[in-house]
């Protein structure tokens, strides 16, 4: 199979998780005998360096004539001092937009090797968690008119959340069927005792809940979610959310699953073109030195073969390697725990490379 993939190298530690997971994809084609077109795009701060722009135009255009693309992270201290529109942050986001991604998926699935380094209590722990978030991701707050004014000699801002029901229909059919394809859980998670967008989501997905009999569907309140994720998060199957929510409760669901350097996702919108990444940032405080963990990052890429080159044994090779790898006691710095052997970045990737 011959396929384009667009390469964002990202900025801080992300040039170094990007760079041990492309030595991944030449080792899979390499064995599978697949050919791997990479084109190199700028997003991020490394965007702003280069053009003075996170994401210009033509580097859009390049990723909407790949078929897959790949990214590490992007933003660090260099550029934090930006105005909002200008951030390496706002690359990502015209980036989703200009893509059409709507739809995001990130699993939170403990690694039983990696019990140890989770926050929680065993006893918790022990009933397993393996859950998605199905995270909304191109409407919202984060894409609402964001505003900063002074009246009266007061400073004022503004975001506006807007939502129209059919932003909200296409990420509820995600969720009602990435549902039916797991346990048949669905949890809209919302903030409906206070806010007008979440109670017309309540209204959509109640409305399409009547085409999906078999999947259990109920609501939550988001502040509930977050101490239901650490209290029981055995409960749930999939959760489906809007925008600002599903960044925050993935963050937190990453973590209770041993480490954030662990979780890779995908988005996708209406085709088989995604995007594809860590959800963990560019972690600038431990740029060059070979200690960042590079499995979400590879794990991302094992995604996109499933996803959208449809590589199954691709895709579960990789995934079986990190596991190998993981049950031999190696760990990086993040998820290292006493007893474990400790890998850096790109020795952890070597090993992964054997297992191949
Ligand atoms: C994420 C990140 C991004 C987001 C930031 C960098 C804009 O936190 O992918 O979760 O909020 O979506
Ligand atoms: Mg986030």
């Amino acid at each position: 199979m011959k396929k384009k993939i667009g390469v964002i190298r990202g900025d801080c530690s992300s040039r170094e998780i990007v760079a041990q997971t492309l030595r991944v994809l030449d080792a899979i084609a390499h064995k599978y005998g697949h050919e791997w077109e990479y084109v190199d795009v700028a997003m991020g701060g490394d965007a702003i360096d280069r053009y003075g722009n996170p994401l210009p135009d033509h580097e859009l255009e390049k990723c909407l004539n790949c078929d897959a693309v790949l990214l590490g992270a992007v933003g660090g201290p260099k550029w934090e001092g930006l105005p909002g529109d200008q951030r390496p942050e706002k690359g990502l986001l015209a980036l989703r937009k200009g893509m059409g991604l709507f739809s995001n998926l990130r699993p939170a699935k403990i690694w039983p090797q990696l019990a140890d380094a989770s926050p929680l209590k065993k006893i918790i722990t022990d009933q397993g968690i393996d859950f998605v978030i199905v995270r909304e991701l191109t409407g919202g707050v984060y894409f609402g008119q964001h505003e900063t004014n002074e009246v009266a000699g007061v400073r004022q801002a503004i975001d506006y959340m807007p939502y129209d029901e059919n932003e909200i229909r296409r990420i509820g059919k995600v969720g009602f069927e990435t549902a039916m394809k797991r346990n048949k859980k669905l949890t809209l998670v919302d903030k409906a005792n206070v806010l007008d967008t979440s109670r017309l989501w309540r209204s959509v997905l109640y409305e399409m809940a009547k085409d999906y009999p078999e999947v259990e569907f109920d609501v939550m309140f988001v502040d509930n979610c977050a101490m239901q994720i650490c209290k029981n998060p055995s409960q749930f199957d999939v959760i489906v959310t809007e925008n600002m929510f599903g960044d925050i409760l993935s963050d937190e669901a990453s973590e209770i699953t041993g480490s954030i350097g662990m979780i890779p996702s995908s988005s996708l919108g209406e085709g088989t073109r995604g995007l594809y990444e860590p959800i963990h940032g560019s972690a600038p405080d431990i740029a060059g030195k070979n200690i960042v963990n590079p499995l979400a990052c590879i794990l991302s890429a094992a995604m996109m073969l499933r996803y959208s080159f449809g590589l199954e044994k691709e895709a579960s090779a990789i995934e079986q390697a990190t596991e190998a790898v993981l049950n031999e006691g190696w760990r990086t710095a993040d998820m290292y725990t006493e007893g474990m052997k400790k890998a850096y970045c790109d020795q952890i990737t070597d090993l992964l490379l054997e297992k191949l």
